[in-house]
């Protein structure tokens, strides 16, 4: 009996290593493997195969109405994927390749319709991270992968986040330890002269701004596939949440149940309640902890989250517009 409980055990637990070989292995043959990148954990499979393409918005129970992002080592591998690359896009992508910007470019007809949910544009981006550069630079495809979390949740910062929500959905996940930015790539594109941000990220607009002077943001909710990016209703922690005067909410309400989420101060509830982003007000250290701090909240003797909006400056625009998800 215990063994065919094991057995059935090891069936729904995804193996969680550092071994390169193995990916590239499952990979090659159509299966999808968890990756890490600096910005959060990747559900990765071949890009350019509609198969694995469907395991993927399978797995993560994502409607096929939102498109995923190729992921390569280079960019001379994009030349084969895009019809040009802009000039813009070429200033973006010396400047901030490697790292956690995505960029919108017209697709070559070659490239599944599936991956792009029949948009013009492919979401494309060189991740900063040793073990899938890797794994990138041994692989002859590109691959897809959006955040390793099922649709509307929050993204996974760590192999086990990864392990926890679709380790019954996959055999392997590349472990490259906590992912150093946290965040999501932010997403560019070009619309006529405009150079526009769909999705506030892990680079920050200030520094998009320096290489290509001003930008159009535009990040509003929408689930209309057209105007890229994300649900309103996103990265939920499974809580109500409310955001604003932390101290002033907490008055009316039960303190051993109500979780809090707050850049610096300590509240007087009970520490397993309370999550501090970065008790030194450090914005970038504040989004590392976000996706993290966000899941701790999801305990079942917590009701209600209290949350607080971070400076609008650098990171903190892209922390503030999760936390506004999180919250709807
Ligand atoms: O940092 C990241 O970008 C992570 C890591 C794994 O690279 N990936 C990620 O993927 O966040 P995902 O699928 O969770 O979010 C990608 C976003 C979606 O909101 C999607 O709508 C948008 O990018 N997107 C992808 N392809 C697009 C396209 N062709 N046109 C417009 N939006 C696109
Ligand atoms: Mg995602």
């Amino acid at each position: 009996m215990r063994s065919i409980i094991f057995a059935f055990q090891k069936l729904n637990v995804a193996t969680i290593g550092s071994n390169i070989e193995e990916a590239k292995r499952l990979l090659s043959s159509g299966e999808i493997v968890g990756i890490p990148t600096e910005t959060v954990y990747g559900l990765a499979g071949n890009a350019l195969d509609e198969d694995a393409i469907l395991k993927i918005y399978s797995a993560k129970n994502r409607p096929k109405f939102d498109p995923l992002i190729a992921h390569t080592d280079s960019i001379e591998k994009i030349t084969n994927l895009v019809k040009e690359i802009p000039e813009k896009a070429k200033l973006l992508a010396d400047r901030f390749w490697p790292g956690p910007l995505t960029i919108l470019l017209e697709k070559e007809s070659s490239v599944p319709d599936l991956l792009t949910s029949g948009l013009s544009r492919i979401a494309i981006r060189i991740p900063n991270h040793p073990t899938t550069v890797q794994l990138l630079a041994e692989l002859d495809f590109p691959l897809a992968a959006p955040s390793a979390n099922p649709f509307g949740y929050v993204s996974p910062t760590s192999a086990q986040h990864v392990q926890d929500q679709l380790g019954d959905k996959i055999s392997y996940i590349l472990d490259g330890g906590p992912c150093k930015v946290g965040l999501e790539s932010s997403i560019v594109g070009f619309e006529g002269d405009d150079v526009v941000i769909y999705r506030l990220g892990g680079t920050k607009v200030e520094s998009i701004e320096e290489v290509v002077g001003s930008v159009k943001i535009q990040v509003n909710e929408s689930s209309n596939p057209a105007a890229p990016g994300m649900l309103k209703s996103h990265y939920s922690p499974g809580r109500k949440m409310i955001i604003g005067d932390i101290e002033e909410n907490l008055q009316s309400l039960p303190k051993e149940r109500t979780g809090i989420l707050s850049f610096s101060r300590v509240y007087d509830v009970p520490e397993q309640n309370q999550v501090i982003l970065s008790s030194s007000e450090d914005l970038d250290e504040a989004a590392r902890n976000i996706f993290s701090a966000l899941r701790k909240m999801d305990q079942p003797h917590i009701e209600v989250i209290l949350a607080e909006y971070l400076p609008s400056e650098g990171l903190g625009k892209a922390i503030n517009d999760r936390l506004r998800r999180a919250a709807v």
